[in-house]
């Protein structure tokens, strides 16, 4: 979604500006633009459409300033324009602002602002922000700031430059996050550490309330009252070849591939071979705790919430406690009932989507223990958790998620080990999980390699209108999954399914020209799902099996069939997702989309 930079130092701001820019445009965006201070007044550059033309606008009209902001649009209010694209100025264009987030009371201060006066230029709920400091009293920028922000509701990241006060950025954050780049004589601004990964890698990441002032010689954070704060600084652990194509054609195809080695990661040091458990020191939960735990809340959006899916079937087997899974938009404005002994579960690659944030501080007002399964270190979810497991996937570039899934399963499926070895579960049960999850990146990198098999069965499908995925118990959200990755990045309407409930609808769908993919490793259900698959048969649908090796061939009933090495079903999903991801990737690339940035998605969800 939108992305912020900013620069002040000895260099020239712009070339700064547009190549932290380009770190960002995996979020998702629109329309892009700088504004720069040029030692007289603030000079904006900006337009509808990627990067690579900004660049090109920026040679051909150049802005010259050792201080200036930056910024990738994701349209809300009014659509992606040159008009709308950030940043704003006031009325004389004494100021440039760039803003992240939404101000819900927008219409009513532009009202308000222009009665007094003030004239608009945008549809955006940010220009009012640009005027709301205009109409601000104070001695410096950072005070004219604090002041408007007073009047707003909403949420924002924002950073902000001013003729009057020349040689500085004030940047402020509620709710949508911002991080201040230390440098070697200069500071950066933005939303997302990528964008500041190539100049340093030591960065403070601000809290809800604060507001900071920087300029070349350093910078002050203020808190919420004005009072000064001292901010830790974190160091980044990833570098540049992490969020670099390193060969692949796209990001999408190089986190999948990635996936032994980020599973691998997952669990590096957390798996007890002896004691049959896990380490997760970062939970912060005691053995008392984890006894009075009497129900689990799973809050989360899109794969991540799917992944909650899955995990509702790891923990309720290993931990033997009911578990809810639940979207984050929907429960966070449902009531939500005191219930003693809740846990609840906040599922985030990023740790910044709105929803998912708001759902958690939900649950902490009515008492629950919440902890963060999050893959971005030091993002706000992770930092408002009581406690947590990091993913450490490292950088997840493509909107897609794929390699973030597989480590939020095996995430979830270290919490059931570690939580029902204390409820139940025996050394030798826990051993033997230990066994198979030391196994299971070499698993994956042998599912990895039905890539071909995948390539050409996306040859046979690629001008496909519709498809259905179906799977049962621990595989159904696999097939949730499988059918987002599709919709999402080659826009063929897919659906996931339960296999037997296709029956109650979709099965009116189902003719010679539709692809039904079926989850059908060896497991319990395997029986039944064999049985889903007959029902497609007799409709002549089209049938793609994902078994498992060593369930021999389904012959005839299936078109395609293609094996993944066997496991314990509980950690199915880590492998039989794989192909579902490698099909979608192929069968987009066929359709010439825009893998990595498929239209009207973000990366990171930060408005409700
Ligand atoms: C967006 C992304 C999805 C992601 C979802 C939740 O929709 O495009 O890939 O699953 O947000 O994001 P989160 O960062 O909370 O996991």
């Amino acid at each position: 979604m939108c992305g912020i930079v900013g620069y002040v130092g000895p260099r020239e701001a712009a070339p700064v500006l547009v190549e932290g820019l380009g770190r960002l445009e995996y979020r998702g965006y629109d329309s892009a633009g700088v504004a720069v201070l040029n030692g007289g007044g603030v000079e904006t550059r900006k337009l509808a459409g990627r990067i690579a033309l900004l660049r090109g606008l920026l040679v051909e009209a150049p802005v010259h300033g050792s201080c200036g902001i930056g910024h990738t649009r994701w349209a809300t209010h009014g659509a992606p324009t040159e008009r709308n694209a950030h940043p704003h100025t006031d009325c004389d264009g004494t100021l440039a602002l760039v803003h992240n987030g939404i101000i819900e009371n927008a219409d009513v201060l532009r009202t308000r602002l222009e009665r007094a006066g003030h004239r608009f230029t945008t549809e955006t709920d940010t220009e009012t922000l640009a005027h709301l400091i205009e109409d601000s009293t104070g001695e410096t920028l950072e005070e004219r700031v604090t002041a408007a922000l007073g009047h707003v509701e909403g949420t924002y990241g924002i950073a902000v430059v001013s003729e009057t006060d020349p040689g500085k950025i004030v940047v402020a954050r509620r709710g949508s996050p911002v991080l201040l780049g230390v440098g070697d004589g200069e500071f950066l601004v933005a939303s997302d550490a990528s964008a500041v990964l190539a100049h340093t890698r030591s960065v403070v990441y601000l809290n809800d309330g604060d507001v900071a002032v920087v300029t070349r010689a350093g910078y002050r954070v203020l808190d919420s009252h004005a009072q000064e704060q001292d901010r830790a600084v974190d160091d980044i652990e990833w570098d540049l070849d992490a969020i670099a194509l390193g060969g692949y054609p796209h990001f999408m195809l190089k986190e999948i591939c990635e996936q032994a080695e980020t599973v691998r990661s997952t669990l590096r040091g957390r798996l007890l071979a002896d004691e049959g458990t896990a380490r997760l020191n970062g939970l912060n939960l005691t053995p008392a705790q984890c006894s009075r735990i009497r129900r689990i809340v799973i809050v989360a959006c899109g794969t991540s919430w799917h992944a909650g899916l899955v995990g509702r079937h790891v923990l309720e087997e290993l931990v033997e406690i009911p578990v809810s899974v639940e979207y984050a938009s929907e429960y966070r404005y449902r009531r939500e009932l005191r219930i003693p002994g809740t846990l609840t579960i906040a599922i985030s690659q990023s740790g910044e989507t709105a929803d998912t944030l708001e759902a958690l501080r939900a649950a902490k007002t009515v008492g629950s223990t919440v902890i963060g399964l999050v893959n971005v270190v030091g993002s706000t979810i992770a930092r408002e958790a009581d406690g947590g497991i990091y993913l450490h996937a490292g950088p997840e570039i493509g909107v897609a998620s794929t390699k973030a899934f597989t480590a939020q399963v095996v995430a979830l499926l270290l919490l059931g080990l570690w939580l029902g070895r204390q409820r139940g579960v025996s050394v030798d049960e826990g051993r033997a999980m230990v066994t198979e999850l030391l196994r299971l990146p070499d698993l994956v990198a042998r599912t990895l390699q039905v890539e071909s098999q995948i390539r050409a069965l996306a040859q046979r499908y690629a001008e496909a209108r519709n498809a259905l995925y179906l799977g049962r118990g621990v595989n159904f959200p696999v097939a949730l999954e499988g059918a987002l990755k599709l919709k999402e990045i080659s826009y063929i309407h897919a659906e996931g399914y339960p296999a037997a409930e296709m029956k109650h609808g979709p099965i009116a769908l189902i003719d010679e020209n539709m692809p039904v993919v079926c989850l059908a490793p060896k497991d319990s259900v395997y029986a039944k799902v064999v049985s889903n698959m007959q029902e497609v048969k007799a409709r002549g649908g089209r049938i793609i099996a994902i078994t498992s090796e060593g369930n021999g061939d389904l012959g005839r009933l299936v078109d395609h069939q293609i094996a993944v090495p066997a496991s314990s079903p509980l950690l199915a999903p880590v492998l039989t997702v794989i192909p579902l991801q490698l099909l979608a990737y192929h069968i987009a690339v066929l359709r010439g989309c825009d893998v990595d940035r498929p239209r009207n998605l973000a990366k990171s969800v930060t408005v409700e």
